[in-house]
């Protein structure tokens, strides 16, 4: 009953005896060796652009915070966050995912529309990096811009697939491997915004222009082969304000943070009006 025990109890034996050893070795080195000296603070700033409309007395302005990039994670949100968390908790922005796919991050650092989940610390110490919400629209708190009238003008392009018709037997409607290939470089639109926020033509035009986001969008679904609305999707831009306000400033396809090219889905659009 007991001989395959006997081994296996030798074995223990060996290996426990090995492990002391061992240890005994680590807590030899571990104090015979001088402590790794710490490392020096990398204290970076940060001006951030504030402003509370539940204060009446205050006006919008620039905030500095100093962070020690030694003990910050490598991104903006990294940074904001961990000011939030440990300086100033009013500090008021927007996210929730942090891998760039829910779009709510985007903000102005340093002069470009980008998602600060996505955008690296610029680690040059002697450099002030600058933070302000999207610019030209209206701020609801700190780093917070209004979205009312980009998701409005979003619901205005009937953002689904319109159909007919449907498959007889209940099922999917089908599209071939080509069709399918044709929404790539438009389905992965997040809707963050930083394209039409860097377009002149809509900040000056917002009311009535699209702008280059919601005009990818629409592009998505002329593009779809399985929708059936897209003498509907041309009517509607058939106006001097919806589509034709794009002048190919190319701002928006220069900014987008996940590389698209919403100028470029304007200008197939257009093609296809004038075709
Ligand atoms: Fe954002 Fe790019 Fe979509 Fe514009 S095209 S909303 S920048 S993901
Ligand atoms: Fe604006 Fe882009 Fe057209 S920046 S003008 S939407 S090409
Ligand atoms: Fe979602 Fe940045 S937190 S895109």
């Amino acid at each position: 009953m007991n001989t395959y025990k006997q081994p296996l109890r030798a074995l223990f034996r060996t290996n426990n005896s090995l492990a002391s050893t061992m240890f005994a070795r680590t807590l030899a080195t571990a104090t015979s060796e001088p402590a790794a000296p710490e490392k020096a603070p990398r204290i970076k700033e940060f001006q951030i652009y504030r402003w509370n409309p539940d204060d009446p007395s205050s006006k919008p302005h620039m905030q500095t915070y100093s962070v020690d990039l030694n003990a910050c994670g490598p991104m903006m949100l990294d940074a904001l966050l961990k000011i939030k968390n440990e300086q100033d908790s009013t500090l008021t922005l927007r996210r929730s995912c942090r891998e760039g796919i829910c779009g709510s991050c985007a903000m102005n650092i340093n002069g470009t529309n980008t998602l600060a989940c996505l955008c690296r610390i610029n680690t040059d110490t002697a450099q002030t990096t600058k933070v302000y919400p999207l610019p030209h629209m209206f701020v609801i708190k700190d780093l917070v811009p209004d979205l009312t009238q980009f998701y409005k003008q979003y619901k205005s392009i009937k953002p689904y697939l319109q159909r007919t018709d449907y498959p007889e037997d209940g099922r999917e409607t089908l599209q071939s491997i080509a069709d399918r290939k044709k929404l790539d470089g438009l389905y992965e639109c997040i809707l963050c915004a930083c394209c039409s926020t860097s377009c002149p033509s809509y900040w000056w035009n917002q009311s009535e222009y699209l702008g280059p986001a919601i005009l990818l969008q629409t592009y998505r679904w002329l593009a779809d082969s399985r929708d059936h609305a897209t003498a509907e999707r041309k009517l509607a831009l058939q106006n001097s304000m919806s589509l034709y306000r794009c002048h190919t400033i190319m701002n928006c396809s220069k900014t987008c943070p996940k590389g698209l090219n919403p100028g470029l889905a304007i200008a197939r659009i257009k093609k296809s009006m004038a075709l």
